[in-house]
């Protein structure tokens, strides 16, 4: 039987650290609408363990994940950050702040951002937050006073490396007036490529891409569809087919499928296992 590990991605690397280049994201472990305690913590613990156990070695959070909710579970599950667990690679955000489920505010000024820094590493338990994105960027603010914010931390030695969410090129390219962009994260999956020119833009650049909402597949995985056929061809789901199209879609693909589910984390890993043809590529790719 074929091993289900993220490691069957291949690896990536910011600076010093290599992961896998499939990984988990956090938001799917507080109470529903993203907003308080998690409905099982134990579960989302040990779902949190399973997934290092598979391989999974890049994990994305961010406060207002509860707010705290996921930071808190991540530190419950791995701190401090040794044994197997001392090669973990932890992304978080900070720009957002929250009022109640489902709703979001986008709040850049230097000083939140610089507690929101603050609060991570706290709630974390780390004394370096490996990746930090600009959860959005908030127009209110000049960006070089976010992203110059950011830089002023990593100087400090608090933060190793930046990145952005839910951008444009002339975004990424502004920001990095004030700041190395080494990652961007925005809506990106097999039924909304709107960020085509961004993905690019960033494979010209080796910069990370960090697809959200991976799993989407929508009307696209309806019964006698391209890709519920292909789902029967490789014996495996469309949620899977999906991500195995995204880790082919580019090398600076890096997708972060979420769940507070054992079954579907495995099922996400072993997507990586999947080896779609050009074939198969080209009829995804023609889907829209
Ligand atoms: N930067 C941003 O603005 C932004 C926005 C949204 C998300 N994100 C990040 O991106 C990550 C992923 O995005 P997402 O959580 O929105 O979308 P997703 O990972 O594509 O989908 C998560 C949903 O799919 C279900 N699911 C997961 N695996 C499954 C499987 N194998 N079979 C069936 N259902 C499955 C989950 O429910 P179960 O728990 O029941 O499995 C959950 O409802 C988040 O965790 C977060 O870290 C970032």
């Amino acid at each position: 039987m074929t091993e289900i590990n993220a490691a069957n991605a291949g690896t990536l690397s910011l600076g010093d650290q290599t992961f896998n280049r499939l990984g988990y994201g956090a938001m799917q472990l507080p109470g529903k609408g993203v907003w308080g305690p998690s409905a099982d913590p134990q579960n989302a613990v040990a779902v949190l363990r399973r997934a290092a156990e598979l391989g999974v070695n890049f994990i994305d959070t961010a406060d207002a994940y509860g707010p705290f909710t996921a930071n808190l579970l991540i530190k419950e599950a791995f701190a401090p950050y040794n044994g197997n667990y001392q090669n973990l690679t932890i992304s978080t955000k900070v720009g957002f702040t929250r009022q109640g489920p489902n709703e979001w505010t986008v709040v850049g000024r230097p000083a939140y951002l610089r507690q929101e820094v603050e609060l991570n590493l706290r709630s974390l338990g780390l004394e370096t937050l490996d990746l930090v994105f600009l959860h959005r960027i908030d127009p209110k603010v000049p960006l070089g006073d976010q992203v110059g914010e950011l830089a002023k931390m990593q100087k400090e030695g608090k933060i190793k490396h930046i990145g952005l969410s839910q951008v444009s090129v002339a975004q990424i390219e502004e920001a990095g007036q004030y700041a190395k962009i080494e990652a961007v994260q925005n809506l990106y999956n097999v039924t909304n490529r709107k960020d085509e020119a961004v993905l690019n833009y960033c494979e010209a650049h080796h910069i990370l891409f960090v697809p959200w909402f991976p799993l989407a597949t929508g009307a696209l995985a309806k019964p006698g569809s391209v890709l519920d056929n292909l789902a029967k061809k490789h014996q495996a789901s469309p949620a899977q087919i999906a991500l195995a199209w995204l880790l082919k879609r580019s090398p600076v693909m890096l997708p972060i499928p979420g769940t507070a589910n054992q079954d579907h984390l495995a099922q996400n890993v072993a997507a990586t296992n999947i080896a779609l043809t050009d074939e198969d590529v080209q009829a995804i790719n023609a889907l829209q």
